[in-house]
C-alpha cells in the first residue's frame, strides 16, 4: 500500500489500537474517517478532528447504512481498517455463554464480512485500494479463557486469506494486522497497565515501519507476536506443549474467575 493520500474508514478507530492508528495514518497525510458504536467515543474522537460514524457492528442494516453515508460524504474513500472487536471471557462449564458467543461472533467476525461486502463494489473502481483486517496472535494459539473471542480471530485469519485470493487481480491490497498482548482496554482497565502487555506506542511504531519497510505485506506481524503466528510449525507435540503452557500461565495470573 501507498502510506499516504488515502482516505481510510477505521472502524473502532475511537480508542486504543484504531485511534492510534488513525493518528499515525493521519500523520502520514491521510484522510481518516473513525466509526465506533459508543457516542463519548466519537465526540472525543470529532475533538481531534476526525470524521465520525456511528455504528453498531453487530447491526446489520446499521452497517449497510455507515457504508452508504460514508460512500456518499467520502467519494474518494480507498481502504478500510476492520479493527472494531471485544473480547470476552467463558466458562464453558455453565451453558450460559451463548449470548457472549453470538454477540462476539456478530462484532468480530460478521461485522467485518458484512461492511466489506459493502465496500468492496466501491473499492474495486479505485485505481488503488486496500482491505486491512485485525485478527490476534490468538488466531493462532487459542487463549481457552476467550474461547468465541479466539475462535473469531482463527476465522478472521482464514477469511483474509480467501479475500486476498478472490482479489488477486484487482486494485484491492488486503492486509491482516495481528497483534500480540497490547495495553489497551480490550479486556478491562488493567489491560493499559499491564506491564505483560506491549505499550501501545511501541506497537504502533513497529506496526507501521513494517508498512514502510514493507508496503506490499500479507501479514503486520510485530516481533511479540511471531512466537504465536509460528507455534504450530513447531510440530504437533511441540504446538500442545506450548497451547498448555502459555493456557496454564494464563489461567494462574487471572485474578478474575471465568
Ligand atoms: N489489545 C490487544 O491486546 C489486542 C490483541 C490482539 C488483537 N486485538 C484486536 O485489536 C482490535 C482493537 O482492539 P483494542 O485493543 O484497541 O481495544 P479497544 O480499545 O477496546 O478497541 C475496540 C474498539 O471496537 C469498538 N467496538 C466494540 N464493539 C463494537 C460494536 N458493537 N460496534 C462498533 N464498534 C465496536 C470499541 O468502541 P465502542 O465500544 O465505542 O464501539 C472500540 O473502539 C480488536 O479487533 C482486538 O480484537 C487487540
Amino acid at each position: 500500500m501507498k502510506l499516504t493520500d488515502n482516505t481510510i474508514l477505521i472502524t473502532g478507530g475511537g480508542s486504543g489500537i484504531g485511534l492510534a492508528l488513525a493518528r499515525a495514518f493521519r500523520e502520514l497525510g491521510n484522510e481518516v474517517i473513525v466509526s465506533n458504536r459508543s457516542e463519548e467515543r466519537l465526540a472525543a474522537a470529532r475533538a481531534e478532528g476526525f470524521a465520525t460514524y456511528a455504528v453498531d457492528m453487530a447491526d446489520p442494516a446499521g452497517i449497510a447504512a455507515m457504508a452508504a453515508q460514508v460512500l456518499s460524504d467520502y467519494p474518494a474513500l480507498n481502504g478500510v481498517i476492520q479493527n472494531a472487536g471485544i473480547m470476552q471471557m467463558e466458562n464453558l462449564l455453565n451453558g450460559n455463554t451463548q449470548q457472549v458467543q453470538d454477540h462476539t461472533i456478530a462484532v468480530n467476525l460478521l461485522g467485518p464480512m458484512r461492511l466489506n461486502n459493502a465496500l468492496i463494489p466501491h473499492l474495486l473502481k479505485q485505481d488503488r485500494a486496500f482491505i486491512m483486517t485485525v485478527s490476534s496472535g490468538l488466531a493462532f494459539l487459542p487463549a481457552a479463557m476467550f474461547p468465541t473471542y479466539s475462535a473469531t480471530k482463527a476465522a478472521i485469519h482464514s477469511y483474509t486469506q480467501s479475500l486476498r485470493y478472490q482479489l488477486k487481480n484487482t486494485s484491492i491490497q488486503v492486509m491482516e494486522l495481528a497483534p500480540p498482548y497490547v495495553q489497551t482496554t480490550l479486556t478491562g482497565e488493567h489491560q493499559a497497565t499491564d506491564p505483560h502487555a506491549m505499550p501501545l506506542d511501541e506497537f504502533i511504531n513497529e506496526v507501521m515501519s513494517i508498512l514502510k519497510q514493507n508496503p506490499d505485506t500479507r501479514e503486520i506481524l510485530v516481533e511479540r507476536v511471531n512466537f504465536l503466528r509460528t507455534a504450530e510449525s513447531k510440530g504437533m507435540n511441540a504446538y500442545y506443549e506450548l497451547f498448555n503452557g502459555f493456557n496454564d500461565q494464563m489461567a494462574s495470573t487471572r485474578t478474575t474467575s471465568v
